[in-house]
């Protein structure tokens, strides 16, 4: 059968997917899809601080060491994600953080960027944006209260000394729509990395979350263009870190939202690939079997007089592949669009 990466090589791009050791070890098709489709591997949950630091200064990296040991025997190329998330702070960090203690913060940077010296690209800070309440944009996140606005720029600082060959980055999501929301956060982002270049903080690159919903109407491809140019220009390496699309078209037939969504995934890519510093996209998850995404299908059949047509949360159906590896509609729009 075809392969994605083969065809991300031949367009001068590389393709990928978030993994989780454990089903990669378990489960011999996913293993072989992995190898055929993907250049490229994204850690989902097993680089997380919550996940490798369940407490003070005793790391687990078993799971991560198995990716990165699968990783170094196929070829797959690894980045790393992600050090500093709201999302994945360990209970006990909890206090040192409202002390303003870094050094916690520090150790973590510090120990995973030296175990993994093979990780490529690396989202030092992940989702720093919110569209609340700061001028700056900057999400109230405790890494923010604890150590103001220059957080990012010290771990990216740090990042840098820990591991001076790879490609550092920040991770975004929401920057896809012509909605208000979506439409702050692609300015915001811009005014971080612009502040970021300013104060020569290290700052190699940006990935692009792309969580895509079909329930957000088209994509604004003008208004995404616009902005992929204008990131463009200071001269960072410009990632799609976490491709998948909810559906949330509940009155259709399952053959009829899965081309919708290759229709979205094929606009959205036309679009990102006429930009050259766009250098690879990631799915986050190869196949429906591990989406992390809202509901499965029988979940939705319980619910499903709850939500009219076109509301509701996503499907568990966001990957190129369905949950027995076969290629859907998706997988081609992605092999086509390189
Ligand atoms: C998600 C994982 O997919 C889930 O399994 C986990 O429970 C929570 O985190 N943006 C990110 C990813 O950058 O780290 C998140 O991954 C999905 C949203």
């Amino acid at each position: 059968r075809a392969s994605i990466q083969k065809a991300a090589v031949a367009g001068g791009r590389f393709f990928g997917a978030a993994a989780q050791i454990g089903y990669i070890n378990a489960e011999r098709d996913l293993y072989d899809a992995f190898i055929r489709d993907c250049g490229c591997l994204t850690p989902e949950i097993d680089l997380k601080w919550a996940t490798n630091e369940p407490s003070p200064g005793s790391f687990d990296f078993r799971a991560m060491d198995g990716l990165a040991r699968f990783a170094s025997r196929t070829g797959i190329r690894l980045r790393g994600h992600t050090p500093v998330w709201h999302r994945s702070i360990p209970p006990w960090a909890e206090g040192p953080l409202a002390d303003a203690d870094w050094r916690p913060v520090g150790r973590y940077i510090a120990a995973t960027l030296r175990r993994f010296p093979t990780v490529e690209e690396w989202d030092v800070v992940n989702e720093p944006i919110d569209t609340g309440k700061r001028m700056d944009g900057l999400r109230e996140s405790p890494f923010l209260q604890a150590f103001g606005p220059g957080y990012i720029q010290r771990a990216l600082e740090e990042a840098r000394e820990h591991a001076p060959r790879a490609r550092l980055m920040i991770n975004e999501f929401g920057l896809e729509y012509d909605t208000p929301e979506h439409r702050d956060r692609r300015y915001l982002l811009l005014k971080l990395v612009e502040r970021l270049k300013r104060v020569e903080a290290p700052l190699d690159g940006v990935g692009l979350q792309s969580h895509l919903r079909l329930g957000y109407g088209p994509f604004s491809q003008p208004q995404f263009a616009a902005f992929l140019h204008e990131l463009a220009q200071f001269g960072v390496a410009i990632t799609l870190t976490e491709l998948d699309v909810k559906e949330e078209a509940y009155a259709a037939p399952a053959e009829t939202r899965d081309q919708a969504v290759a229709d979205a995934v094929r606009a959205y890519l036309d679009v990102a690939f006429a930009e050259p510093r766009v250098g690879g996209l990631l799915c986050w998850g190869l196949s429906d079997r591990h989406s992390w995404l809202d509901l499965t299908e029988e979940d939705w059949s319980r619910h499903a007089g709850a939500w009219k047509p076109g509301e509701g949360p996503g499907f568990n159906r966001g990957a190129p592949l369905d949950a027995a590896m076969r290629p859907k509609p998706m997988y081609r729009a992605i092999l086509q669009a390189f």
